[in-house]
């Protein structure tokens, strides 16, 4: 039996703008995961998975259209194989469970799928590596996004902090000191696929406008790397403020998180903004080490369906 998991994650800058080819920065968050079990089956039961949130049986091979739950499970075993040059379906389960939110910006489809990926890989013996399991994820994440930038893949995959670039070699971040965010569920789904293509329609009729507001995210992002890696937490929190008013200007916030945010700045957060593609989904505040608990109580107060406390730092964990 060989099981793996992914972490979730958020945007700290650069959404949306990241579709265009601007950077954007996005960190793990290891406090939700989806994780993946490849057992034995008996000889001739096939591949079958079994996703237990979802109360789901599939039995891997059999036709289902694509708006199945079951079909981008389906799609990423499939990509799997075909990657691992397995040209038979073995008998085996795969029974995947997840405590990433679904549909809330915290990366819930690629969770999902790195974790079937690495599962399957490692019990066939033929353990990939970070970028092969991000190209194979970014398959499963057109299915579900349409038009994604790369980012959730990347950041899931590699599960260090990332300075990302559409179509350039990962660059991860080296967190010179380390920092909190409180991330706040404003418990209403964000329909990613749709906000990204309502952005690409307003981007379409207003060029000009939308380039300038992406550059001026784009620039936000490559300020907040060197905010990250000179260790100016607080420079940060105005540059997440920032972005928040662009990610306003461009149509993807929402009254709920508007709330959120209001009220983990009135809390004393650095900063705060939505995070993902937004109109729900979540929201993220950076906060001092110890103010993590009263914003995290402020937001609740203010109705978040979920809050969890992250702490932010380089993989190896350096830093103060
Ligand atoms: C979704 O997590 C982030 C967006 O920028 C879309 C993408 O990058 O593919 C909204």
């Amino acid at each position: 039996m060989t099981t793996a998991c992914a972490p979730g994650k958020v945007i700290l800058c650069g959404e949306h703008a990241v579709v265009y080819g601007r950077p954007a920065i996005a960190v793990p968050v290891t406090q939700v995961r989806a994780c993946a079990t490849v057992a034995e089956a008996g000889e001739g039961e096939g591949l079958r998975i079994h996703a237990t949130d979802l109360q789901l049986w599939h039995r891997v091979g059999t036709a289902i259209p694509a708006a199945h739950p079951a079909y981008p499970l389906e799609t990423t075993v499939q990509h799997t194989l075909q990657r691992l040059g397995i040209a038979y379906l073995p008998d085996l389960t795969l029974t995947i469970s997840s405590t990433v939110p679904i549909a809330r910006g915290l990366g819930s489809g690629a969770a999902v799928a790195t974790a079937i990926v690495r599962a399957l890989a490692q019990h066939l013996g033929q353990p990939l590596s970070p970028q092969e399991v991000s190209d194979l994820v970014y398959q499963t994440e057109v299915i579900h996004h349409g038009t994604p930038s790369g980012i959730d893949n990347t950041v899931i995959a590699f599960e260090q902090p990332v300075f990302f670039v559409k179509g350039k070699p990962i660059e991860t971040l080296r967190v010179q000191r380390p920092f909190w965010l409180v991330i706040g569920d404003t418990g209403i789904r964000g329909p990613t696929k749709e906000v990204v293509g309502d952005v690409r329609r307003a981007w379409q009729a207003q060029p000009e406008r939308y380039e300038a507001l992406f550059d001026r995210m784009g620039s936000i992002a490559r300020q907040a790397r060197e905010a990250i890696e000179s260790g100016k937490v607080e420079a940060l929190g105005k540059l997440m403020d920032e972005n928040q008013e662009l990610l306003r200007a461009i149509g993807v916030s929402s009254p709920e998180l508007e709330k959120l945010i209001y009220a983990a700045r009135a809390a004393g957060a650095l900063g705060a903004k939505l995070c993902g593609a937004g109109r729900g989904g979540n929201m993220i505040a950076l906060v001092r080490r110890g103010q993590a608990q009263h914003v995290a109580k402020a937001l609740r107060d203010a109705g978040a369906s979920l809050v969890i406390v992250t702490k932010v730092q380089s993989a190896s964990g350096d830093g103060p």
